[in-house]
Parts: C-alpha cells; sequence; structure tokens
C-alpha cells in the first residue's frame, strides 16, 4: 500500500513511517514544509498528486499553553486545518487515520472512558482537537479516528522541545537524586512504537470509525515513574508532588484512562499492558 505520514518528523509520525516502511508499504513522509494544514491550497497541492491509499495524519498543534494563549491559531490547524484535510480525503477517497486525544474529555470519571463516552473538553487544545475529531467523522466516510494517551517514543516531541516523561524522569533522576511525581493524575502510558503497530492492523480493514488507542491498564504519574526507575534499577528518591508543587496553568483532566472498546469488539486490539511497552522501550538502543 501506499501511505502517505504528514507529521512524520514527530515523534508519533516518526514511528508511524517506520512501521509501515518495515511493514512493506510505500510510505511517503511528509513535514511541515511539504505541508500546512491550515492552507487548504497547501494540503490539496500536497496529498492530491500522490494517490496515497491511506493518509496518516499526526500533526498537530498540541503543546496545551500554547493552544490556550492562542484559541484561534491552535483552532486553524486542529480544527480548520483537520477540516481542510478531511475535504482533501473525501473527493480523493481515500482512508485517513486521524490521530486525536484523551483530552477530549473533563476526567470526571473514575472509570476508563469508552468511546460512547461524552466528550467534555476542559481546555482550548481539547476542544480544537474535538472539532478536528466531528470534521473528519462528518466529512470522510473511509475513517479512523485514534484517540491516545500519554505517548511517548523515541524520536523527541516535537512541540514539547525535547525529552518525553520516560526521558526527563531518568535525566533529573541522574542530576539531582530526588524526583517528585504527582499521584493524583491517571493516563495510560502509550509507546507510539504500540499505537504504529496498531495503525497497520487498522489500514488493512474497512472498520472504520473512532476508537481509543491505548496501551492497557493505567496507573499515575507516580506510578509510572516507579516503574521506570525500577525497570533501570535506577537509584532515587522518588516523592509525591504536593498539590502546588507544580500549579496547573490550563486546566487539564485528572483522569484520562480510555478503554479500547471499539478495537476489543471488533478483534482488533493489538495494545498490551503499559508496563510491557515500557520495559520495550527501555530495552531498545536509541534511533
Ligand atoms: N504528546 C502527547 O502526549 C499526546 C497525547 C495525546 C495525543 N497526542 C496527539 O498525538 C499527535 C502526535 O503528537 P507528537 O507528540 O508526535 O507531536 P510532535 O512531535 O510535536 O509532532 C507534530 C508534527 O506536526 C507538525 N505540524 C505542526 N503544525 C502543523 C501544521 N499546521 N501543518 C502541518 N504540520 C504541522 C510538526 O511540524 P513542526 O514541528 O515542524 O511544526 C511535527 O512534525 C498529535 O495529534 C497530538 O495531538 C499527543
Amino acid at each position: 500500500m501506499k501511505i502517505a505520514v504528514i507529521g512524520a518528523n514527530g515523534q508519533l509520525g516518526h514511528d508511524v513511517a517506520r512501521a509501515f516502511t518495515s511493514y512493506g508499504d510505500e510510505v511517503i513522509p511528509l513535514t511541515h514544509s511539504d505541508i500546512e494544514l491550515s492552507d487548504m491550497d497547501s494540503v490539496s497541492k500536497c496529498l492530491q498528486p500522490l494517490h496515497a491509499d491511506v493518509v496518516v495524519n499526526t500533526a498537530a498543534m498540541h503543546h496545551v499553553e500554547n493552544c490556550e494563549r492562542e484559541p484561534q491559531k491552535a483552532f486553524a490547524v486542529n480544527g480548520l486545518g483537520v477540516w481542510n484535510l478531511a475535504k482533501v480525503m473525501r473527493d480523493m477517497r481515500g482512508v485517513l487515520v486521524h490521530v486525536s486525544t484523551d483530552y477530549v474529555f473533563d476526567g470526571a470519571k473514575s472509570s476508563p472512558y469508552s468511546e460512547t463516552d461524552s466528550p467534555n473538553p476542559l481546555n482550548a487544545y481539547g476542544n480544537t482537537k474535538l472539532a478536528g475529531e466531528y470534521f473528519v467523522r462528518s466529512t470522510v466516510e473511509k475513517h479512523f479516528v485514534l484517540r491516545v494517551s500519554a505517548i511517548y517514543g523515541k524520536n523527541p516531541c516535537r512541540a514539547k522541545g525535547g525529552l518525553n516523561f520516560i526521558e526527563l524522569m531518568l535525566r533529573i533522576a541522574k542530576e539531582r537524586g530526588e524526583v517528585k511525581v504527582v499521584d493524583s493524575e491517571f493516563v495510560t502510558p502509550t509507546s507510539t512504537a504500540a499505537i504504529a503497530r496498531q495503525m497497520i492492523a487498522l489500514s488493512r480493514c474497512d472498520d472504520y470509525g473512532l476508537y481509543h488507542c491505548t496501551a492497557e491498564g493505567s496507573c499515575s504519574w507516580h506510578e509510572f515513574a516507579r516503574e521506570i526507575f525500577d525497570f533501570t534499577s535506577t537509584k532515587v528518591h522518588l516523592k509525591v508532588a504536593a498539590p502546588n508543587d507544580f500549579p496547573a496553568k490550563v486546566p487539564r483532566p485528572k483522569y484520562s484512562v480510555l478503554e479500547n472498546c471499539g478495537l476489543k469488539a471488533r478483534g482488533l486490539n493489538t495494545f498490551r499492558p503499559w508496563q510491557q511497552s515500557v520495559r520495550e522501550y527501555l530495552s531498545s538502543p536509541s534511533n
């Protein structure tokens, strides 16, 4: 198959491009210099000549504080930009795999969110990403909208400028010997490699729709850090951060654990327990 990957030099896009290539597909990696989502002309001129079977969109404006400061810009990329993409894909009749987020939920639940739970974003980022989801779902017949959570990969996240949570924890432990992490926010850490694996499985079927796409299980950020230090035998004082140690500038869901109900119902779920993916990440060489 011919697969175009938007955001191919990003944290997720890099592993998606690599996974499809290893699978034997022809991959066209597209970076921000090849395509500007907020510009309809750019989207159609870039994508139309490619005749890709599948377009995977990993690109977004997703730095939460920046989105809150510049909501118009965030909406231009995550909302209207995705609408541009959706309209081009509708005309091309190709398959669109679009990446969304757990931040469409408010975190008021204390059990995992399924695809049938109502979204209620707390911030500009979540609202713009939810708009993008709706544009895809209402415009492109052959779509997969995939909600992911707390992602980490070997390629640095471009928007967050550097270290993912695992690398950050290891760096702080090495430099200071003490780490404080909150134990009151719950997520499912999910590796980009695992998401890429899931995308390959989905690209081979026609069960289009909205899917939660996270590793199995959940943890607090504190438990995530504990797993990293235990597996790497890192000697560190891991403490629980007090609520005002890291005051949030922008509201975020305290609980955004997703259940892969849709994938499981169709026998498509390829995700493993989150601890297994963390160990796989820590055992594999750097890029
Ligand atoms: N990181 C997380 O923990 C997390 C959690 C949940 C969901 N997500 C979602 O996962 C996806 C991938 O995240 P990531 O960590 O891989 O991001 P990333 O490393 O920041 O990569 C994003 C890519 O999008 C490109 N891009 C940004 N604005 C663009 C635009 N207007 N037009 C075209 N390309 C543009 C960036 O290019 P430049 O850098 O050159 O601008 C970069 O290549 C996003 O959809 C995000 O919303 C992430």
